[in-house]
């Protein structure tokens, strides 16, 4: 297979075993490689194999995602349930093994880095990111380096990321600040940098929605709508869906809505000036996993966008809070960032066959659920079957 490093801006290519992240332009990197010699009744057939590497849902598609033999760092990952709920779907990528879709880009990125000899990986990070990094880090006997805001991660993520044997360096600034200053050190001290600007990331997060793909039988859905926050899945999505379309998988483009918190929002911005202007903002949400600025994925985001006939819409922390209690109250959860796909598919008035992704699983940020419990939903009661009663009778659950 061949497979090659390619900018974006000015067309310049490098081999893909090059550690580099962007062209020497300034421009993005992505993957370009010759049509794969495998059709969509295989991705059938290895979803019936018990070895890892067919089980995985990246690697069951490895033709289309990296050029390896058996020899990959993986969970394995994926397979998540595609869930359908009053007429709308919902790809809960928060059931990857740590929660979050990172798990996705992560095994690609981190085989990467085994191939390239590396022995030390670094991210920046809202939280997902690191927890993923640390957890395949481990598995792959690397250091685990993550930067990340200083006070502004859920506890939870922190929690997990420490649990894999990460060291964490706590920033005093915001994500974007964390993510010039991991770019420099990766650059100086040559470790391996595994943040979405590496096109190997994307190349595992195209899979989230080829999977997708794979759950509707390959009837494309009218839409696709991803929470947008440092734009590495926008892109990946519109690079998958553009590679779906040119290897005859689909037939038909759905369109991509990326969601962004009112308080994040430079892509929106830029959208509604039909991207005559790529703007930076001083970010604020109580979505914490897309508390982002200045996303590095632009570029890439903005091509998936027009490629789609896409579109990008902002949401209210009320909005998107009011959306994830739903999902909850669906009995399938999700954190803040998540639900912004729900309450962007009410604000766009989204009709149609809709897909939504949700990012990451409803205990990533545990305060986000106890800061907007009902009251009397928790009652603090004695051991007596009296007080059970009483408790029981005043809080009886109407029935649907
Ligand atoms: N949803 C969740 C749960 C996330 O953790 C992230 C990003 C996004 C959505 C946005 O995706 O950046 O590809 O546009 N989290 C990163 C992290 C920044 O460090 O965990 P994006």
């Amino acid at each position: 297979m061949n497979a090659h490093l390619h900018c974006i801006q000015c067309g310049r290519t490098y081999p893909t075993d090059e550690v580099r992240y962007t062209c020497d332009c300034g421009g993005l990197l992505e993957v370009n490689r010759d049509k794969p010699n495998v059709d969509r009744k295989t991705f059938d057939e290895r979803r019936a194999s018990r070895k890892a590497i067919d089980q995985s849902g990246v690697w069951r598609f490895r033709e289309a995602v990296l050029d390896v033999d058996d020899d990959v760092i993986t969970h394995p990952e994926g397979n998540t349930r595609l869930y359908e709920r009053n007429g709308i779907f919902f790809k809960h990528e928060g059931e990857n093994p740590t929660g979050s879709f990172k798990d996705r880009g992560m095994t690609v990125a981190v085989t990467q880095a085994v191939h390239l000899g590396a022995t030390a990986i670094a991210c920046a990070s809202t939280g997902n990111t690191s927890a993923s990094l640390a957890a395949y880090a481990a598995q792959a006997g690397l250091k685990a380096i993550v930067f990340v805001p200083s006070g502004k991660i859920s506890g939870g993520k922190l929690a997990q990321t420490l649990a894999y044997g990460a060291t964490v360096l706590q920033i005093r600034g915001d994500f974007d600040a964390a993510m010039r200053l991991v770019r420099e050190a990766c650059d100086r001290l040559g470790i391996y940098l595994v943040n979405s600007i590496n096109p190997f990331r994307i190349e595992g997060q195209k899979t989230i929605v080829w999977e997708l793909l794979q759950d509707l039988e390959w009837q494309a859905p009218d839409w696709i709508v991803v929470p947008a926050g440092n734009l590495g899945n926008t892109s990946a999505f519109g690079k998958a869906l553009l590679e779906a379309h040119e290897y005859g998988w689909i037939d038909r483009v759905p369109r991509l809505a990326a969601i962004q918190a009112h308080g994040a929002n430079p892509f929106f911005r830029s959208f509604s000036e039909a991207f005559a202007a790529r703007h930076r903002v001083e970010a604020e949400t109580v979505a914490s996993a897309i508390r982002i600025g200045d996303p590095v994925s632009y570029d890439k985001a903005v091509q998936a966008i027009r490629f789609t006939n896409g579109v990008v819409a902002e949401v209210t922390d009320e909005e998107l809070m009011s959306a994830k209690r739903e999902i909850d109250r669906m009995g399938i959860g999700c954190e803040p960032a998540s639900a912004t796909t729900l309450a962007g598919v009410k604000k766009l008035g989204l009709t149609g066959r809709v897909v939504c992704v949700l990012t990451g699983h409803v205990l990533k940020d545990a305060d986000a659920v106890m800061k907007n419990v009902d009251p009397g939903q928790v009652i603090e009661i004695n051991p007596t079957i009296e007080d059970v009663a009483t408790a029981v009778k005043q809080n009886a659950p109407a029935r649907p």
